[in-house]
């Protein structure tokens, strides 16, 4: 969703700043624009479009900076919400007169009460959105000092934000304010960043500073002066990026999805490393902060999450049934937050979200918090909201994940919550033995995913029958069922192919009035107690016509099947990370074929900050 980047230093702003909205082009984004102090006031540039494009009207612009670059700015990439991709409505907005400019993330809740006000005032609006109205009224509230404008407008706003803000008064600093909405303060050498993703700062420092919900902060070059909504002093300490620069380069890859998918043997790898106790058939899993005891008393599980991350836990309603022989299930985290949810303290809430900042799951955890139940997050990023509410949980250690498409981290969250599901099912009725052979199966992840990535041209070969195609159909049953979602959704989201995922069995009861001849059903048909009556349900397909492309475990027979992706053999709920791997490079091989923008598709964006 929208990205804000912001500099204050020694350096020229504008190559930092473009450099900034370049690296928070994978999070979608429809316009862009930048403010920066020129000749005693504040100069605006934006464009409709990629990044490029505001680029490109920069350096039109050049001669106008050359003489004395500015080395303070803030920008931003806006992914429309309140009024189209427009040059208007791009931030960043200002309030007139008072020479302040204003970029934000989130949604200002009451925006219409304030737009209403200040037009009243003799305000006039120039866009269409909730943004202008925060800019105009800390223009309203200003009195000489930003940071007191920034706090009296704030303390008069309902939403979600997190803010940059300039004035022309104060040339050296920055204001940044968050609340719902991640903000980042990179600390350089003369120089610090501001940021609503760390990988747009990585660049120039890993020294970072994480605001938290009523954070205001004035950065300067050489200081970070942070004070909450009653102007009262926070310290807040300076952390370490735990990647590298590289980690958000494609690494000779054609594209960060690619990359990403070829990363899993590593990632899973990080995931599981140090979890897994194979002698006592169990995983150890220190950031779960629970006793046994407090084990022992879970009655029922639920996990929550969105799109892809709800797959997972769909995933992980199998396994926790299974192998601890808990009542689980996954639910989507915006149906629980409003549906008054049944919750009680013996209740285990398990908040999967690969960015850790999606709206609807944040929401849900706070539900879940208010109505006692133990809530554990399953995240992946570091110093994330979700995983700072939680304050216990399990990282999932997979690394940023940069292509809109989430690969690596449905792999790991689901191998995550296969050690959850055998931590606790080993603390009740999964036996030693089980437990040591399901322990040694997920020790050989990283092997497994990796035999089925070295099959890429098979399947890269098997994505032409998509060709032509509008439809496409996946099957699953029992945990394959999620990932038929999975497989489903990686399709739809990057090749804009339609394709549902059903239960196999479910099929005959309406969606397969949709088969056509050569339609693809992808049959997930590996080697399990339910194995025959997938095949029986693709049977019914191919019956009808559709080209049946099966999902099955090498050494088996896939009869019926027009085309076979094959995975190793491995345990039916470990399989399920094979399997998604391949579904992946499927989706990834089609959208390829059909010249699909893959690592930023139409209309998406990376993290859903918003309800
Ligand atoms: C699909 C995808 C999305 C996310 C969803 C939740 O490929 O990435 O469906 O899974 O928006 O995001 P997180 O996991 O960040 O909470």
């Amino acid at each position: 969703m929208c990205g804000i980047i912001g500099y204050v230093g020694n350096a020229p702003a504008i190559p930092v700043l473009l450099a900034g909205l370049k690296r928070l082009e994978y999070r979608g984004y429809d316009s862009a624009g930048l403010a920066l102090p020129q000749g005693g006031r504040l100069l605006a540039v934006k464009a409709v479009g990629k990044v490029a494009r505001l680029a490109e009207k920069v350096r039109r612009l050049g001669p106008s900076w050359d003489a004395a670059p500015p080395r303070v700015g803030i920008a931003h990439t806006r992914w429309a919400t309140h009024g189209a991709p427009t040059e208007p409505n791009a931030h960043p907005h200002f309030a007139e007169g008072e020479g302040i400019a204003l970029v934000h993330n989130g949604i200002i809740e009451n925006y219409r009460a304030i737009r209403a006000r200040l037009e009243a005032k003799g305000h006039r609006f120039v866009s269409e959105t909730d943004t202008e109205a925060l800019s105009r009224l800390i223009g309203e509230c200003h009195r000489g000092d930003l940071r007191a404008a920034v706090i009296a407008a704030l303390r008069q706003v309902e939403g979600a934000y997190g803010i940059a803000v300039l004035s022309r008064d104060e040339p050296g600093a920055i204001v940044v304010a968050r609340k719902g909405s991640p903000l980042v303060i990179g600390v350089g050498e003369g120089e610090c960043l501001v940021a609503s993703d760390p990988a747009a700062i990585i660049a120039h420092t890993r020294r970072v500073i994480y605001l938290d919900d009523g954070d205001v902060a004035r950065v300067t070059a050489e200081q970070v002066d942070i004070v909450d909504l009653d102007e009262a002093r926070i310290d807040r300490a300076v952390g370490e990026l735990g990647f590298a620069p590289e980690a958000v380069e494609k690494g000779g890859y054609e594209h960060f999805m690619l990359k990403e998918i070829h990363e899993q043997p590593e990632a899973l790898r990080n995931a599981l490393r140090g979890r897994l106790d194979p002698a006592h058939g169990t995983a150890v899993l220190a950031g779960m902060g629970t006793s046994p005891r407090d084990l022992a008393e879970i009655r029922r599980i639920a996990l929550l999450g969105c799109g892809t991350s709800l797959h997972a836990g769909q995933v992980g309603e199998h396994a926790f049934e299974d192998l601890a022989g808990v009542p689980a299930a996954a639910q989507q985290a915006a149906e629980f937050r409003y549906r008054n949810p049944l919750v009680d303290p013996s209740d285990l809430v398990i908040a999967i979200s690969q960015s850790g900042e999606t709206a609807d799951t944040l929401a849900a955890v706070r539900e879940a918090k208010d109505k006692g139940a133990l809530v554990l997050g399953l995240v992946n990023g570091v110093g994330s909201t979700i995983a700072r509410e939680t304050g216990r949980g399990v990282y999932l250690h997979a690394g940023p994940e940069i292509s809109v498409a989430s690969t690596k981290a449905f792999t790991c969250q689901v191998a995550v919550l296969l050690l959850m599901a055998l931590r606790l099912g080993r603390g009740r009725r999964l036996s030693r033995e089980r437990g040591q052979a399901l322990a040694a199966e997920l020790g050989r992840l990283p092997e497994l995913v990796g035999r089925v990535l070295a099959r890429e041209a098979e399947i890269a070969a098997v994505a032409r029958r998509f060709v032509g195609q509008d439809h496409a159909f996946y099957l699953g049953r029992g945990p394959m069922h999620a990932v038929a979602l999975e497989g489903a959704l990686k399709l739809k989201e990057i090749s804009y192919v339609h394709a549902e995922g059903y239960h196999a069995a479910e099929l005959k009861h309406g969606p397969i009035a949709l088969l056509t001849a050569g339609t693809p059903v992808v049959v997930l048909a590996n080697r399990s107690a339910i194995r025959d009556k997938v095949l029986g349900n693709a049977e019914e397909c191919r019956a009808r016509g559709a080209c049946i492309i099966a999902v099955a475990t090498e050494g088996d027979e896939a009869p019926g099947a027009d085309e076979v992706l094959w995975i190793p053999g491995c345990d039916p709920l470990v399989a399920t990370i094979p399997a998604a791997v391949a579904l992946q490079l499927l989706a990834y091989h089609v959208a390829r074929l059909r010249e699909c923008p893959i690592d930023q598709p139409r209309n998406l964006a990376k993290s859903v900050t918003v309800e």
